[in-house]
């Protein structure tokens, strides 16, 4: 099993060296954690689903001419990605009001927005990912202008495609979170997309019922997580509409 060399074990997933340089392999766990991992459980299948679902999101932006670290998938769990260094932000895309920006706020949840509003974390859990404002980003050297500038207008980008995507298949996209990271040539660097975008990064509520098919059906205890991703998987085609559960292997090449 150790085959490859672990750099680095987070909550949800596991980077291991990459067959080259500058590549990594991503494997997807099957845990989840919320609440800054005070809250923790293993669902089954979760990470064959996500590692799927970012695949399809991270192929269809590069298609549309966002940088992404995505390479290849490799198996069920694992896909193979650039290796970046990461910014440590949080950048977070709201269309409607929920979760810290409605408990922040008093905003009531749905409230849908009067334009997207970007939010930045400080990526450290430590402190539970505080809220920052440019001024400490730039302060504290975390970004400069400039990546500010281009992480912006990735995230735009990333949120109208993503929210085309959603709405073709009767789904809102509240909200989502994204990492992106720096590719050096020389002492130039540019920005990609990183890390991954699924269910556990967005907030998905179907756009007739209202139902939530992502992450906070665990937060909230709502149901059964894998049966919400797994909705959200066959409605995008990632998975055949017919097919059974997705812990059995056969169904996924
Ligand atoms: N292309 C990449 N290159 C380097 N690091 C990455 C890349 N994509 C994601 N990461 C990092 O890998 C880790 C993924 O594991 P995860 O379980 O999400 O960790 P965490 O618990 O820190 O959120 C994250 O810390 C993320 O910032
Ligand atoms: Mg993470």
């Amino acid at each position: 099993m150790a085959r490859r060399k672990k750099v680095y074990e987070g909550k949800a997933k596991i980077l291991y060296e990459g067959p080259e340089p500058g590549t990594l392999v991503q494997y997807f766990k099957d845990d989840a954690t919320a609440f800054n991992a005070q809250k923790k459980d293993i669902i089954d299948g979760k990470g064959v689903l996500n590692n799927r679902l970012s695949e399809f999101f991270m192929v269809g932006l590069g298609n549309i001419g966002v940088p992404t670290h995505f390479i290849k998938r490799l198996n069920m769990r694992e896909q193979l990605i650039r290796a970046c260094e990461i910014v440590p932000l949080e950048i977070i895309v709201r269309n409607v009001a929920a979760g810290t920006l409605s408990t922040r706020l008093g905003i009531e949840e749905g409230t849908p927005l009067p334009r997207p509003i970007i939010e930045f974390c400080y990526k450290d859990d430590k402190l539970g990912d505080p809220l920052v404002a440019e001024e400490h980003i730039i302060a504290f050297g975390w970004a400069n202008q400039q990546d500010l500038d281009d992480i912006v207008a990735l995230a735009l980008r990333v949120n109208d495609f993503m929210s085309g995507c959603m709405m073709a298949v009767g789904i809102k996209l509240v909200d989502f979170k994204i990492e992106v990271g720096r590719i050096w040539d020389n002492d130039m660097h540019s920005l990609i997309l990183a890390d991954e975008i699924s269910p556990d990064s967005c907030r998905l509520w179907d756009i007739e019922t209202g139902k939530k098919l992502d992450k906070d059906v665990f937060r909230r205890d709502l149901g059964s997580l894998t049966d919400a991703y797994t909705e959200v998987a066959r409605r995008l085609g990632v998975l055949p509409t017919n097919s059974g559960p997705v812990t059995r292997p056969t169904l996924i090449n």
